[in-house]
This record gives structure tokens, sequence and C-alpha cells, in this order.
């Protein structure tokens, strides 16, 4: 595996594989690799002949400092798992790398989508990711990116940011990788107390009883149910749960069809939170 600091360098190397006619698939992280993770290389390493990871703590996307200043990072481990997963290319750049110090962040229009679910509990959050996608599609321009139906708002800012920008990328959402408990995996879960992690299948239960509920209740009293039980575990508390047009996020309203919902999930359990939903 090649490991590469400057962007000029992964440049340089992209520009050389473009030429061989090689195709590059691209999966951005912020390390602290987990299972997760690997599944978006796999998927990278079957369908391209190139697979570019980046591990960047990217500082514009957090809203929170603590946040920011306690986000796990395991770079010794993240390059041994990589390099066992085959992975090409490691772009591992430094802050200064990517923002030069007069960087301007661009305030995209994403005509609300970054401002609910996710983007109201986190102001700015959506905006520090679309920017430093940004710089990371226009050094590496992959054919292909991949990224997690685990964060699913994101995924929907991407396809937009793809087509704002107007560049020419293959974005693949890649299945939610659950630990065995059913607890959906996260870089954050390591913050979770021995207790609460053991306990922690209880929201990707509830949200599958309450797309069965949907059959036989209305969306309503489904998602007000679905609530109360998640107001049964000690140390939890719900920052969102709804049955939302996967789409666009939008509300679900009878005469929706329901195959084309998404449940959408935030818990706040003990000082993590939980983000989980599943495709109807
Ligand atoms: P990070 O949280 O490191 O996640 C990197 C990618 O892994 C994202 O696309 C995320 O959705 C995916 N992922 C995380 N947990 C997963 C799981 N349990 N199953 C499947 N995929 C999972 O998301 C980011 O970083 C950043 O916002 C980034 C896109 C790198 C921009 O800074």
């Amino acid at each position: 595996m090649l490991l590469i600091k400057g962007s000029n360098e992964v440049k340089k190397a992209i520009s050389f594989l473009k030429n061989s006619r090689k195709t590059i698939g691209f999966v951005p992280t912020m390390g602290a690799l987990h299972n997760g993770h690997i599944s978006l290389i796999k998927q990278s390493k079957a369908e391209t002949d190139i697979t570019l990871c980046s591990i960047f703590i990217n500082p514009l996307q957090f809203n929170n400092e603590i946040d920011l200043n306690t986000y796990p990072i395991k770079i010794e481990n993240d390059i041994e798992m990589l390099i066992n997963e085959g992975v090409d290319l490691l772009f591992l750049p430094d802050k200064s790398e990517i923002y030069p110090e007069n960087y301007k962040p661009i305030d995209f229009s994403f005509d609300g989508l970054d401002l609910i679910y996710e983007g109201k509990l986190r102001p700015g959050h959506f905006m520090g990711v679309a920017n430093v996608l940004k710089i990371f599609f226009e050094i590496i321009e992959p054919n292909y990116a991949y990224f997690g139906q685990k964060d699913y708002q994101q995924t929907l800012i991407v396809r937009k940011l793809i087509e704002l920008l107007k560049i020419p990328i293959d974005i693949k959402v890649c299945e939610i990788v659950r630990e065995e408990t059913g607890l959906a995996m996260s870089s954050r879960n390591v913050r979770l107390n021995e207790t609460n992690r053991s306990n922690s299948g209880f929201l990707f239960k509830i949200l599958n009883e309450l797309k069965e509920d949907l059959n036989n209740i209305s969306v309503e009293e489904a998602i007000e149910l679905a609530k109360s039980k998640v107001a049964l575990n000690a140390e939890a508390s719900c920052e969102y749960l709804d049955v939302l047009n996967r789409d666009n996020l939008e509300k679900w309203e009878e005469g929706y069809i329901k195959n084309q919902s998404i449940i959408l999930s935030a818990v706040k359990y003990g000082n993590v939170r939980l983000l989980d939903n599943i495709l109807i």
C-alpha cells in the first residue's frame, strides 16, 4: 500500500493510473476503522481496479469541540487493517494540506436538506462534509465513491453535491454493518460503557418492530410507540425517530408508497449518539 500525505503526489499517482485506464474507487473516512468501513473497502476492491482510502478527521464538520478533541485515533491499527484488505493507496493529509490558511468554506445550497434531522442537531455539519468532499473529489477524481447507509442523510447530501459540482462520480451506498447485538458499528461506540454496549441492540430491535407495526397501526401511532420503547431504556433519549420519504426526508403522509420510505433515528445513549435507520 502506498501512503501519501501530499495532494500533488496523489494527483500524480492518479493521473498515471488513469492513463493506464484503471478505474478508481474512493473510500473517504475519518479513521478508527471498523468492519463498517472495511465493507466499503471490500465493495470498492470488488468493483474497481484501484482502491484509495482517505483518513482525515475533518474539523469543519464537527460542531462540538469536545467531540472533535476526543474523536478516536488509531492510525497504526488503521494502516494495518488497510494493508490486510489490499488497499492500494492511503491518502493521509494534514489539516494544512486540505485547508490552506485563507480557506473560505463554500456555502452550498442543499434546498434545506442540510438543516433538518442531523443537520438541525449539528449546525454546519453537512457544510463541513460537503466542503471536505469537494476538495477530495477534485484531488482524486474517482470513478466511484463509497458511503455507508448508516449515515443516510450524508448519502443524500453527497448526491446533491455531485449534482451541484457536475462531476461524473458514481456514488455507491453500502449496507449497515452491525455488531452481534444489532448495534450499527461506529467509531464513537468505543465511548459506550460496558452495560450500555451490551444493551445497545435495543434501537435496531425497536426500528424493526416499528416497520412491522406500520402494517397494523397508523404511522403516527407506530412512531409514538417506538419512541416510548426507546424511553424504557435507562440513559436513552430519542433525538429524532421518523418515517420519511427516503428520497428527500420529507414527512411520511398518507398516500406515500410505503416501500419508498425510511425509518430514520438518532438516540442519545449515555454520552454517545446512536444513529440508525432501516429502509422500508
Ligand atoms: P466516518 O464516520 O469515518 O465514516 C466513513 C464511511 O463509513 C461513511 O460513508 C460511513 O457512512 C461509513 N460507515 C460508518 N459506519 C458504518 C457501518 N456500521 N456500516 C456501513 N458503513 C459505515 O462519514 C464520515 O466518516 C465523514 O463524514 C466523511 C465522509 C469521511 C467526510 O469527512
